[in-house]
């Protein structure tokens, strides 16, 4: 059965609407993905998720540090941020494409023929000459209008909006701003369609990127991404459930993105806090009030994304819980205070606190007060395994950076409501609950 439904809200009639779907979220470390290095161990992975963390973490940081403009939300992205991939199609008739799914940017694109000057790619490249729903769109539309880096080609009977992507570390994608049917395979069976999606047909790429990736699904909070463009249709509602990075070499186990009626997050420990619209429009800003270690609270300071309001972004892409360094030293310095155990250094420095995991060790409870909602952490939201022997703290000093990353994340189900600007947290086993 296939669902058709329009981006353009204001042309659906109740009936056109989902009610509401499900996809898979591959992290990259699983053997789902074509990143899994069956080599490595599930340490050595959780290492270079941590690194690739704070590469993730820069392009925010840069940003909030300058007076932040919206026309460069897209800029500082590096080239392979994101943790998690999603299989989608693109055309009719359908081409799958396993993308990096980003909640820290907005434009979905893909590498196309003819690739004048692209990235080896593994997978097939998308040939929009084979897609009969594939459109250039026009210079004089309003999708060319409302990218901000698209310049217009228009002379002698051309009319091409080209879009533009750089990212901090140098690399690129250039390419027609174009649209087509987008088909979302949910978990439930069934496809769901969703035609004219502007998205970008990269022509020319260059730099950093992977191989093994094809493109990126934006599923940020501005104008141009899948969430945004899905918009009505799913009523402005998208959701998740990570399972925790201990569980990532379980096959069977995967983590799942929720769509629409399928996205509501409410019953019983479901708690909610506003989303705080700010510039760029792309990241999800949050406002944390003081974080609780057992029963002693450290008052948030604020962080260079703001003293109040919007003081901290939660993205699915970056690994740690980043946090200012002042306000990071002082919880630090209290959860081991509550510990009994004597911490030991991590051999390679990166984490701040580590500890023998034998029977002895138990952390103290963790609770986050985000405004209007306190969200208890467990202790696999905490420390994690570097070793055989060594857990270690998920929080760390980042300057003077807030980011809620993904293992804090694991085993909530979190939903966005972009309608009513709130994000909604209820404690879950997303491995094995099949909320639908
Ligand atoms: C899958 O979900 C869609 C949308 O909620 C629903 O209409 C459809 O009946 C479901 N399909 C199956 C096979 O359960
Ligand atoms: C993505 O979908 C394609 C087509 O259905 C399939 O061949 C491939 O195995 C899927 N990839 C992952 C990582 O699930
Ligand atoms: C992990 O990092 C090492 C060293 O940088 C690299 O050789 C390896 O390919 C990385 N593994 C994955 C799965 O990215
Ligand atoms: C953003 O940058 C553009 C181009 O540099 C400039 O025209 C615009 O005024 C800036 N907007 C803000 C809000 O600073
Ligand atoms: C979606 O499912 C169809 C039918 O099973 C399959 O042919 C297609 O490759 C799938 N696409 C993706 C992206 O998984
Ligand atoms: C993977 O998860 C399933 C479901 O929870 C469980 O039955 C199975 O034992 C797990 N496999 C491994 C290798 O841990
Ligand atoms: C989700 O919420 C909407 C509106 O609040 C409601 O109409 C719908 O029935 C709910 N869906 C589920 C699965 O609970
Ligand atoms: C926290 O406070 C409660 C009630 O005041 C008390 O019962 C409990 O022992 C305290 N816990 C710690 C770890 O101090």
């Amino acid at each position: 059965m296939l669902f058709v439904l329009s981006f353009l809200g204001i042309y659906l009639t109740e009936a056109q609407k989902v009610s509401g779907f499900s996809l898979e979220l591959i992290h990259r470390d699983s053997p789902k993905s074509p990143f899994y290095n069956h080599r490595e161990t599930p340490f050595q992975r959780l290492r270079n998720a941590t690194s690739r963390s704070f590469k993730h973490a820069n392009r925010f940081d840069r940003k909030s540090a300058s007076t932040t403009n919206a026309t460069d939300a897209q800029s500082d992205i590096i080239s392979d941020s994101g943790e998690y991939l999603m299989n989608i199609s693109i055309g009719t008739p359908p081409f799958p494409i396993l993308a990096i799914a980003d909640t820290g940017s907005d434009l979905i694109w893909s590498q196309c023929k003819p690739c004048i000057l692209c990235y080896e790619q593994q997978a097939p490249l998308f040939d929009p000459r084979s897609s009969s729903t594939y459109e250039d769109v026009s210079c004089y539309s309003r999708q060319c209008a409302s990218l901000d880096s698209s310049v217009c080609l228009a002379w002698f009977g051309i009319d091409s909006c080209l879009y533009s992507v750089s990212y901090g570390d140098g690399s690129f994608s250039n390419g027609n701003l174009a649209t087509d049917t987008i088909t979302l395979n949910s978990t439930n069976g069934s496809a769901v369609s969703l035609p004219n999606i502007v998205f970008g047909c990269g022509h020319n790429d260059l730099g950093t990127f992977d191989e093994k990736a094809t493109g990126i699904v934006g599923l940020g909070g501005g104008d141009n991404s899948l969430i945004s463009q899905m918009g009505d249709s799913i009523d402005g509602k998208f959701s998740y459930c990570l399972v925790p990075i201990t569980s990532s070499d379980n096959n069977s186990l995967s983590s799942k993105i929720h769509f629409g009626s399928n996205a509501n997050v409410s019953g019983s420990g479901a708690v909610s806090t506003p989303l705080v619209a700010k510039d760029p429009e792309t990241y999800y800003y949050l406002t944390l009030k003081a974080i609780s270690v057992g029963n002693t609270s450290i008052p948030f300071v604020g962080s260079s994304f703001g003293t109040t309001e919007g003081n901290i972004l939660i993205d699915s892409g970056t690994t740690l819980a980043l946090m200012p360094e002042d306000f990071n030293s002082k919880l630090v310095s209290e959860v081991s205070k509550q510990i009994d155990e004597v911490p030991i250094q991590d051999p390679e420095g990166t984490f701040d606190l580590c500890y023998i995991a034998d029977s002895n060790f138990k952390p103290p409870v963790l609770t986050v007060h985000f405004s209007g909602a306190d969200v208890k952490l467990s202790s696999l939201n905490t420390f994690v395994p570097i070793t055989e022997k060594v857990v270690c703290f998920t929080f760390k000093g980042a300057e003077e950076t807030a980011i809620y990353g993904n293992l804090v994340q694991a085993n909530f189900l979190i939903g966005y409501d972009t309608q009513k600007q709130i994000v909604s947290f209820k404690p879950a086993d997303c491995a094995t609950c099949n909320f639908f």
